[in-house]
């Protein structure tokens, strides 16, 4: 078993990972096995709504409502079995409950397993905008089981493969060749090769995390491809992509305007382009006009404001947009 640590001081914890921590391959679901660990403690279920769509704040009030009618105490846990959407949403729960209980995350996307089981951002979705209801609460443990890799849908792999190679780019460069050389051993779910790009996002993402817990500053890194990629989630109202595919499509984005910028070389960029194509993933969004790329990276809660949609989503005159600027500085 590997195990890394996330190193931030008393908040610090493990991340575990290896083949067959918490079930058997066969195992359909994993839930059975894990509830099956040998202990005394009381454990109760709770099996959340599927998708993005639900990760709202009335099902955390669901979570919740279950903790206070168990009277569950402070020395309560709460366990997030399920990939990015169940993990945000429990570790936010366990952030609210009598103002912050314990929690692991036991991530089974790759998605989540090599970013969002990690770091401590939870939270849920507003009809404002995604994540804009959230708080940092570190998980205590992390436990990733490759196997449950085993019956994830190849559209959910490929997406997670996004945030592997925003790894490469933003801190390291042999990743990056590691994965132009085996990308279709991952493609293929070969073991080896996603429990070693498991590993090496986890040590990253570990790293930055552990220099800039709250996003000061260098954490920000771990946003390359997302601004171009939550605007096409939001132009295409999180109906039409995942997050890795839009992500994917953020970083070849990203790499074009870097290019223009004269801070890549057309080579470079083109690389990837490339990879994030093997991968499966878009590298445009035909669908999405710049216009609409530009006008969905502003401020999300603008579209909540009391204005018409239309008007509020797209100032037309110089004089609006002067006057709405200073209150989004
Ligand atoms: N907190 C963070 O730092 C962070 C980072 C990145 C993404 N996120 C969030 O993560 C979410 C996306 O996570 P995701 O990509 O894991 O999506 P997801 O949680 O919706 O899971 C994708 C699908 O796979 C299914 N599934 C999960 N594990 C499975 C398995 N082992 N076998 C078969 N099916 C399985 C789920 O039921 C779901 O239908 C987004 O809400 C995003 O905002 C958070
Ligand atoms: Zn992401």
């Amino acid at each position: 078993m590997d195990t890394l640590n996330v190193e931030l001081g008393t908040r610090s914890y493990p991340i575990l990972i290896d083949a067959g921590l918490i079930g058997r391959p066969d195992a359909p679901l994993y839930l059975p096995a894990l509830t099956a660990s040998p202990g005394r403690r009381r454990i109760i279920e709770v099996i959340l709504p599927d998708g993005e769509a639900h990760k709202t704040l009335a099902t955390a009030a669901r979570v919740l409502d279950v903790l206070v009618a168990n009277r569950f105490g402070r020395d309560c846990a709460l366990i997030a079995l399920g990939g990015g959407v169940v993990g945000d949403l429990t570790g936010f729960a366990a952030a609210c409950y009598q103002r912050g209980v314990a929690f692991a995350q036991v991530p089974t996307t790759l998605l989540a397993q090599v970013d969002s089981a990690v770091g401590g951002k939870t939270g849920v979705n507003h009809p404002g905008g995604k994540n804009l209801i959230g708080a940092f609460h570190q998980p205590a443990l992390v436990v990733t089981d490759t196997r449950t890799l085993a019956t994830l849908p190849a559209r959910e792999l490929r997406a997670g493969l996004a945030e592997v190679i925003k790894y490469g780019l933003i801190s390291d460069a042999a990743l990056f060749g590691w994965l132009e050389a085996h990308l279709d051993e991952l493609l293929a779910g070969a073991p080896a090769a996603l429990a070693h790009v498991i590993r090496r996002s986890c040590e990253i993402k570990a790293a930055i995390v552990g220099r800039d817990e709250r996003e000061a500053g260098e954490r920000a890194l771990l946003n390359l491809g997302h601004t171009f990629g939550h605007a096409v989630e939001s132009a295409t109202a999180y109906k039409e992509w995942l997050h890795g595919e839009a992500v994917g499509a953020g970083l070849s984005m990203a790499a074009a305007m870097s290019r223009e910028c004269g801070l890549m070389t057309g080579d470079e960029a083109e690389r990837v382009r490339r990879l994030v194509e093997r991968a499966g993933l878009p590298t445009r969004i035909a669908s999405v006009t710049p216009a609409a790329v530009l006008e969905h990276m502003t401020p999300s809660w603008r579209l909540t404001t009391r204005r018409p949609r239309s008007r509020a989503r797209s100032p037309r005159t110089a004089d609006e947009r002067r006057e709405r600027r200073p209150r989004h500085r």
